[in-house]
């Protein structure tokens, strides 16, 4: 994002001063998706596109919002009933109330903020605009008292209590935790995690966006997570041990099948694969075996495609020209309902793909995908 292009509005739209500058990535997810907030584990990535801010404290009790992109302005103050309409401001609010709610006495302040990560590619642009604040407001107000998972979990709990979307916590971590060059597995029922180097010799990794948005997609994401909560409870009357569908096992879901919806057993029976299909990576990934990365890459696919029911016919056709092409591994990235496909490509292979899956689905839906190289980058940080 460039500095001086956030700095110069800043300038423009208040007092002509300057305050701190603070940028957070959105992010990338190599496998495990929807397996957070099933106490699983995921394999996210910071990316070289987030949103950056800068602020000032302006010495009221009133934020004075700018968004630069969308050249809206919005002023709000800090407490329960001021909750802003515009959705990008809600953001900035939850992030707000939920530092206060942790004991970060946040006063008002003057921001301008602008962003270069794809809305609704499924690159989690919410999550970078609440780390931003997360962070910056800690560090403003906070003296840093509140340390990095919180800082997380606040952007978490502003997805909750302020914008209707019961998300798990990867977005919000992979956002403040980014280290470039490093893949994350984060095991989301203990909170332990581990860096990964990640720099596969002879292999790009490549978003390929469908440009499909999906009006209904925080609905139908809390869905798949009732149905999960439906058959961890179904489980729970004969395993009262476990907490979360990584406590359970295929066995343990095949005893309640004939009392779960057909439905609710299908979302069950993904996510308990998708988990162990994390460690598979990771196993792979220490032998250097790109080969099995990507075949269960393309499970996954299969699994969010047929059982558990977020992708859509653009995705599908995405998946099946990477197929087509020899690509190593492909599949619906992030929450799905659209968005991108990720996909594990050899260098020599690169070119090839993206002319054919340009060609290939334009002739098919008359519009072109979008093509973002991954850069893995850092996270949450004060850029001056
Ligand atoms: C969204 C949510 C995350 C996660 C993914 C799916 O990005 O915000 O918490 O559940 O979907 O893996």
């Amino acid at each position: 994002m460039d500095i001086d292009f956030v700095r110069s509005r800043f300038i423009k739209h208040f007092d002509g001063t300057t305050g701190a500058i603070y940028t957070s990535p959105g992010r990338i997810n190599l496998i495990g998706e929807h397996t957070d907030y099933n106490g699983g584990y995921v394999f996210p990535g910071a990316v070289d596109k987030g949103i950056t801010a800068e602020i000032k404290p302006n010495g009221t009790d009133k934020v004075h919002a700018y968004s630069i992109d969308l050249k809206d302005y919005v002023e709000f103050g800090l407490n329960e009933e001021d909750a802003p309409k515009a959705s990008w401001a809600r953001y900035i609010f939850g992030v707000c109330r939920e530092m206060i709610k942790r004991g970060v006495d946040v006063k008002g302040f003057n921001t301008a903020f602008a962003g270069d990560v794809p809305l609704g590619a499924g690159m989690s642009s919410s999550a970078a605009l609440e780390s931003t604040f997360a962070f910056a407001l800690n560090e403003i107000f906070g003296d840093n008292k509140i340390d990095k998972f919180e800082l997380a979990k606040v952007g978490q709990a502003t997805e909750h209590n302020y914008c209707g979307v019961n998300c798990g916590i990867m977005d919000q971590f992979a956002s403040v935790f980014g280290k470039e060059g490093h893949l994350m597995r984060l095991d989301c029922r203990s909170l332990e995690y581990k860096y990964y180097p990640f720099r596969p010799e002879g292999y790009r990794l490549v978003l390929v966006d469908s440009v499909v948005k999906h009006e209904l997609a925080s609905s139908a994401y809390n869905k798949r997570r009732q149905s999960c909560e439906n058959v961890v409870a179904a489980i729970k009357k004969n395993h009262p041990e476990i907490e979360f569908l990584r406590d359970c096992n295929m066995d343990m879901l095949n005893e309640v099948k004939e009392t779960v919806s057909q439905e609710d057993y299908m979302r069950a029976e993904y996510v308990i694969e998708e988990i162990q299909r994390v460690l598979d990576v990771c196993d792979a990934l220490e032998r250097n075996d790109y080969e099995t990365v990507g075949q269960k890459m393309y499970e996954t696919h299969h699994g969010m495609s047929k059982l558990y029911e977020v992708s859509c016919e653009e995705l599908d056709f995405l998946n099946d020209i990477a197929f087509d092409c020899g690509v190593t591994g492909s599949r619906v990235m992030g929450g799905g309902f659209g968005g991108c496909t990720i996909n594990l490509v050899k260098n020599e292979l690169y070119e090839t793909f993206i002319t054919t899956a340009k060609e290939r689905f334009k002739k098919k839906f008359g519009r072109s995908p979008k093509v973002y190289d991954v850069v893995i980058s850092d996270g949450s940080h004060r850029v001056c």
